[in-house]
């Protein structure tokens, strides 16, 4: 073969993904940690790894289960393509959530970069709900009653709540009908969108001149091949090497088949939507479920549209008293978020010597203002006395947010046991 030619068009074909030069601040390792190059590769691997699934996945209620004993047991490197595509698909997400955290802190979202923060925030959408429908393919005990607590809490919906649940689950209840959906969903649907969105996202990348950098003149310019290739090369062979590794010694989960009349307890959602399930504990589901995750989505999606910021594009955290601010709302989060979390796990179990109220009140009206009020007393209190602009206070806002869904996650999927109880 000629090494020349090929070398040409492997470089012509990297061209198309980057320019001819970067910026030489870009390309260093901590300015994006290679967290979108590491979500786009395992993409690719799920890709592959799916591919080869499903040679021997049976969707059907009763072969689904059966079929993946057979794969794990019976078939050559079965069980590591399972854990394979299992764990570079919970990868993808926490990748991907580092990723809008690397994103937003590095203040790369405002100006010519907007439109890609939402398409962004569209892939991360289907990111999770690619893993949500892949969960149930097993149909073990695990999936069948993590997808059945999920679609439940759909119905909590206002108006149409309950409309959507038997949609998404093709009935009164998790069978057949919703194996069917998910996997076509899991396997078709949401693959084609992800490359559809995923082409865009990069293309926007390159229109935007790149990654953002503090420093966004043409000097120290370097070319991108073999600069920034290498380094991905290097990204990316150690990420494989990490996922190989991890999944040779750790088995995917998979529980007893699914018995839709023996629920587990507790029953759990899949852990990157227990800060949803924690956060049904504490409050009313119509706000738990709607209101609040429609709120912050919104608010997610308004971010780079504020009117009046002062932007310092590139800087982490925006300025050093940014960086103060974060480590401070991040602080009050962890405790605020833990002292509700305690204080509520006290009043259920005195719940029966308290007067009865009106259930909109005492798990409605009650909590959401024993959140709100504090939290906005706390970023008052950083407006005064840190004298922050309105981006720190974004930074602050979005820092409570996300550190407080986090504490949610790991109290409901470490530390909640029988009955939903602390420690139980
Ligand atoms: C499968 C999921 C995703 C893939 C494969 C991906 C890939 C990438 C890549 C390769 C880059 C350039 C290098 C880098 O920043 O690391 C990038 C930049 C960017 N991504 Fe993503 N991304 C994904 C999800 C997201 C999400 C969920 C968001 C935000 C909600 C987002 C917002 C952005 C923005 C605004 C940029 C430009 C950053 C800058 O110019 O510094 N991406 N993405």
């Amino acid at each position: 073969m000629n090494q020349p030619a090929t070398q040409k068009a492997i470089s012509k074909f990297l061209l198309h993904l980057h320019p001819v030069k970067v910026n030489s601040q870009s390309i260093r390792y901590s300015r994006t940690f290679g967290l979108g190059g590491i979500a786009a590769l395992l993409f690719v691997l799920l890709f592959i790894t799916g591919m080869f699934l499903r040679f021997t996945y049976v969707p059907s209620q009763r072969g689904a289960y059966d079929s993946i004993i057979y794969l794990q047991n019976s078939v050559l490197f079965g069980q590591l393509l399972r854990n394979m595509h299992y764990w570079c698909g919970m990868l993808l997400v926490v990748v991907s959530f580092l990723h809008v955290i690397r994103v937003f802190y590095s203040q790369s979202l405002y100006a010519e970069r907007r439109k890609n923060w939402l398409y962004g925030l569209f892939l991360m959408f289907l990111v999770v709900m690619s893993n949500f429908t892949g969960y149930l393919l097993p149909w073990d005990q695990l999936a069948y009653w993590a997808v059945t607590i999920m679609t439940n809490m759909l119905s909590y919906i206002p108006i149409i709540g309950d409309g959507l649940a038997s949609l998404v689950r093709g009935g009164a209840e998790v069978n057949e009908a919703t194996l069917l959906r998910f996997y076509h969903f899991h396997t078709g649907l949401l693959p084609l969108l992800m490359v559809f969105t995923m082409s865009i996202h990069f293309w926007l990348v390159r229109k935007a001149k790149g990654v953002t950098v503090a420093d966004n003149t043409q000097k120290n310019m370097v070319s991108t091949n073999p600069e920034l290739v290498y380094k991905e090369i290097v990204v990316a062979l150690a990420s494989i090497l990490v996922l190989l590794l991890f999944s040779m010694l750790v088995d995917a989960p998979l529980q007893a088949k699914a018995n839709p009349l023996e629920s587990p307890n507790p029953s759990k959602a899949p852990w990157y939507f227990m800060g949803f399930q924690e956060l049904l504990l504490h409050l009313h589901p119509g706000f738990g479920i709607f209101i609040v995750p429609v709120l912050v989505i919104a608010f997610f999606i308004y971010i780079p549209y504020i009117k009046g910021l002062n932007i310092n594009v590139g800087v982490w955290f925006h300025s050093a008293k940014g960086k103060k601010i974060t480590i401070w709302s991040g602080l009050y989060a962890i405790v605020f978020t833990l002292i509700i979390i305690v204080s509520t796990e006290f009043v259920l179990k005195f719940q029966a010597w308290l007067p009865e109220v009106d259930i909109l009140i005492t798990s409605g009206l009650l909590p959401f203002i024993s959140y709100v009020l504090p939290t906005a007393a706390f970023v008052f209190f950083i407006k005064k006395q840190l004298k922050a602009d309105k981006a720190e206070l974004i930074i602050s806002l979005v820092t409570i947010l996300l550190t407080a869904y986090l504490v949610m996650t790991l109290v409901g999927s470490l530390l909640r046991g029988e009955g939903m109880h602390l420690f139980a």
